[in-house]
């Protein structure tokens, strides 16, 4: 199997035509209570919680077991816990494998709700966050490591802003001094394969590419070796980490399209990027395939391709009024949280950032595109008719700097949720 190409593994992956009477897809299983053919057995089973084994409805089930097998397919992992969102899959590996006194590192450009919940819940459980540059050097994490650093995490590229990290060096840096490298792989997903970069957890919020169509809130955390998966599996399980049989079903169906959608999208996101660096309202675009995206040579050396969504700094003329005007007059992008869809979205981004090391400034108001499966050209003539709009509003270059004006009072923005 491993030999085929990815299309390939994707089509034949997580099928069980036994277990499913034949039919190509998995059943879609429904259930709490399993009921044992005798006491013995019952037994035996409850031994088994690391397995794929139907044990109770919590352990999962065969739909849990065939996404499982796909999206552990998809990051090139051995083993894989579906959990109930992206946000679960990055707090349960973290409440799974730290404890009180520990340490943990997070790149200062990571998604919000993550820095939350460092800030909030890991604090209260006596575990501390550094934030460090998502372009840190080599010389300063090692700086930043202490002897009770257990994880360091990583997001690339960063949510909003785009920073690509170099993976392979915060794994040499994390596992030299006996930590782990946990990575939020979302962006990633088919372009990024994190085990062979040295990542010992890799994240998916199976909402974005995977779902597909904006209908599920899914997660899942892979791991690729024996020693991770006990950790893992028994921390979800004694979190009590659950999701729908039938979300999973529509992630696994999703995932059979994964290839196509991506490429479609991926592509049409390019040819915008590449529109957006010639217009002179944008001051830089932030897509990890230009030169003007912070850490491109990482992308360059790591990365198969891209997906759809990117980000965009206007110039400092522009500002939060101008930008919003130009998004509510959008006819195809939609203005919402989320990504990977089938749909166009636009979402002004300056003001949920939040950094606490001073990195992100880009001096301009900032845009992030979600770009869907609509016809290419219709969504740039619908972006050139917003940038007339944006036009409209210019006004004289704002006092403040704006992506630093609301930083801390932003930090608990639930807008930061996307
Ligand atoms: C990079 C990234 N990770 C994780 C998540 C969380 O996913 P979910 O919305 O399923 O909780 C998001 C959501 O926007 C995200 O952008």
């Amino acid at each position: 199997m491993s030999n085929h190409h990815f299309e390939t593994r994707i089509s034949t992956a997580a099928r069980r035509p036994v277990k499913s009477h034949g039919y190509v897809n998995p059943k879609l299983v429904r259930g709490s209570t399993v009921l044992y053919p005798n006491c013995a057995t019952r037994r035996e089973i409850g031994k088994r919680r690391l397995e794929q084994e139907e044990i109770y409805g919590l352990y999962g089930s065969e739909t849990h077991f065939a996404l499982e097998t796909m999206v552990a397919e998809i990051e090139g992992g051995s083993h894989c816990q579906i959990v109930s969102s992206g946000l679960a899959a990055i707090t349960t590996p973290l409440l799974a494998f730290l404890k009180s006194g520990d340490h943990l590192l997070v790149p200062d450009s990571v998604y919000g709700p993550t820095r939350r919940f460092c800030d909030t819940v890991l604090a209260r459980y006596g575990v501390s966050t550094t934030y460090y540059d998502p372009l840190v050097s080599e010389e300063t994490l090692v700086g930043l490591m202490r002897p009770h650093t257990r994880v360091v995490f990583s997001e690339s590229p960063g949510s909003h802003t785009f920073e690509v990290q170099d993976v392979p060096m915060l794994a040499r840096v994390a596992h030299e001094r006996g930590a782990k490298l946990f990575m939020d792989n979302t962006w990633g997903i088919r372009t990024f394969q994190p085990f062979r970069h040295g990542v010992d957890a890799s994240i998916q919020a199976l909402t974005k590419y995977v779902g597909g169509h904006s209908d599920i809130v899914l997660g899942a955390i892979t791991v690729a070796s024996e020693e991770d998966w006990v950790w893992l599996r028994n921390g979800a399980l004694d979190l009590g980490q659950y999701a729908s049989p039938d979300d999973c079903w529509l992630a696994l169906r999703g995932a059979r399209t994964l290839n196509v959608r991506l490429d479609q999208q991926a592509n049409h996101a390019l040819r915008i990027a590449h529109w957006l660096n010639d217009r002179p309202e944008v001051q830089r675009v932030l897509h990890p395939a230009l030169p003007s995206c912070p850490g491109h040579e990482f992308w360059r050396r790591d990365f198969s391709g891209a997906c759809g969504l990117f980000g965009l700094v206007f110039q400092p003329q522009f500002d939060y009024a101008a930008v919003a005007a130009m998004v509510d007059s959008l006819q195809l992008f939609g203005i919402g949280a989320s990504w990977g869809g089938y749909e166009s979205l636009a979402l002004p981004t300056s003001y949920t950032i939040t950094r606490s090391e001073g990195t992100g400034s880009f001096g301009g108001e900032m845009l992030r595109l979600q770009i869907g499966l609509e016809h290419v050209d219709d969504l740039i003539a619908d972006l050139d008719a917003g940038f007339a709009i944006l036009r409209g509003q210019q006004k004289m270059v704002c006092a403040s700097p704006p992506c630093l004006a609301d930083e801390m009072q932003d930090l608990y923005n639930p807008e930061s949720a996307a």
